[in-house]
């Protein structure tokens, strides 16, 4: 096929339509098998456009993708795959293996054969570093191809408390694997697995807290098909918030609810130009999670140094921060759960 930029197509076109004075009938004809790649051969700027998927079939889809691409790739496949069987052009644009060849290839394994596709960099929270885990992060990737960048910064921060929440692999991974519904020929464990949530969206800890309650290895099989898991959970949840925004009720579907005591934390620690309140600092992260009694906030004496070189850690004492706290706390995940933060750049 002759790939043709949009100058060329002009070009041609005022060519052709010269030619259609002599004899239109075949003109039309060159024209329709000229206009097919020529559309195709430009890319139209983001967001690509969403519809409707079905948060199942993508969960399933999710599995999937783990078995070759693992977390961050198989989310960023299974929501890009969905959309592309669904919207067609411009998601066929992205050169992605389809699901038939990851299942042909599951099944009659091709030797040193290897499928890449973008956020496959996710793995083991970006390249095996123990960080972001991969599953929310191909999701929120495949979420900012098709959704106005508004609309992702209302959807992605749920979908990391999501993450922070659930206990995963959920019930409905876990029935999947169990009746052998998932789409891979061969499973790496069938078994219903450990459930936990894990207050993190690191991978290093949502994988650490998993294989200390389930007495698994992190290298071990049923840890592996535990994030295949995870993966097609994330993805479903990705595919669910999005169709939730498209019928305008995401705050019914999954109204942003920060922890008492992370909401707690942001009446002084946002981002913001307050150095001395705590402004110092950003995000949303479960901050209990590491600022739990061994990295004790507000107990020993702060080394914190204002721009001008005062010293803050006199008047901020643990009794007044509890307190502010409890009565900030509210108004931090009122506003929060609005959409409007102050964290948004
Ligand atoms: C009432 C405002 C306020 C609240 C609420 C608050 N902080 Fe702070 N925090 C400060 C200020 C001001 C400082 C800098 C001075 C100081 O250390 O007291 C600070 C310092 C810190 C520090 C660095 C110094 C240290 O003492 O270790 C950490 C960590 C911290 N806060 C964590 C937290 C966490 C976690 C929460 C929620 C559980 C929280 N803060 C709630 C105002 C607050
Ligand atoms: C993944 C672990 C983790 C989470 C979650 C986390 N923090 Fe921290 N935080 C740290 C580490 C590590 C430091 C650096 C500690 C040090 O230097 O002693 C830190 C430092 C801070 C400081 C001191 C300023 C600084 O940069 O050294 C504040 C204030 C703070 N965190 C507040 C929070 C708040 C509020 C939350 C929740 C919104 C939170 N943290 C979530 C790990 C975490």
């Amino acid at each position: 096929m002759k790939r043709l930029n949009r100058r060329d197509f002009i070009k041609g076109a005022a060519v052709l339509s010269g030619a259609a004075i002599c004899g239109a009938g075949t003109v039309k004809q060159v024209m329709a098998e000229e206009t097919a790649p020529a559309a195709q051969a430009e890319a139209p700027p983001f967001p690509w456009g969403y519809q409707e998927l079905d948060p199942e079939y993508v969960r399933k889809l999710g599995h999937l993708g783990y078995y070759l691409e693992e977390c961050g790739g198989g989310a960023f496949w299974a929501i890009m795959t969905a959309l592309k069987e669904k919207i067609g052009y411009p998601y066929t644009l992205m050169p992605l293996p389809t699901k038939e060849q990851f299942v042909e290839h599951l099944t009659n394994p091709e030797e040193g054969k290897h499928f890449q596709v973008p956020m496959q960099y996710g793995v083991g929270g970006v390249a095996n570093f123990g960080s972001l885990c991969g599953a929310p992060n191909g999701s929120a990737s495949a979420i900012t191809f098709a959704m106005p960048f508004n609309d992702v910064l209302d959807i992605v921060p749920r979908l990391m408390r999501y993450y922070e929440t659930e206990a995963f692999p959920t019930d409905k991974s876990n029935k999947y694997a169990a009746g052998h519904e998932f789409l891979v020929p061969k499973y790496k464990s069938d078994k219903a697995l450990l459930q936990s949530p894990s207050d993190s969206v690191l991978c290093h800890v949502s994988v650490g807290k998993w294989c200390e309650k389930s007495g698994y290895a992190s290298g071990s099989k049923e840890r592996s098909e535990r994030c295949a898991r995870v993966t097609g959970d994330v993805a479903a949840m990705a595919v669910t918030l999005m169709n939730a925004k498209l019928r305008g009720d995401l705050d019914t579907v999954f109204p942003m609810q920060l922890s008492h005591d992370t909401a707690g934390c942001r009446t002084c620690h946002s981002k913001g130009e307050k150095y001395e309140s705590g402004q110092f600092t950003r995000g949303f992260m479960e901050c209990g999670n590491c600022h739990d009694d061994k990295m004790e906030p507000h107990k020993g004496h702060n080394k914190l140094k204002t721009a001008y070189g005062a010293d803050v850690g006199t008047w901020a004492g643990a009794a007044v921060v509890g307190t502010i706290a409890g009565i900030g706390a509210h108004a931090v995940n009122k506003r929060v759960g609005r959409g409007k933060n102050d964290d948004e750049e």
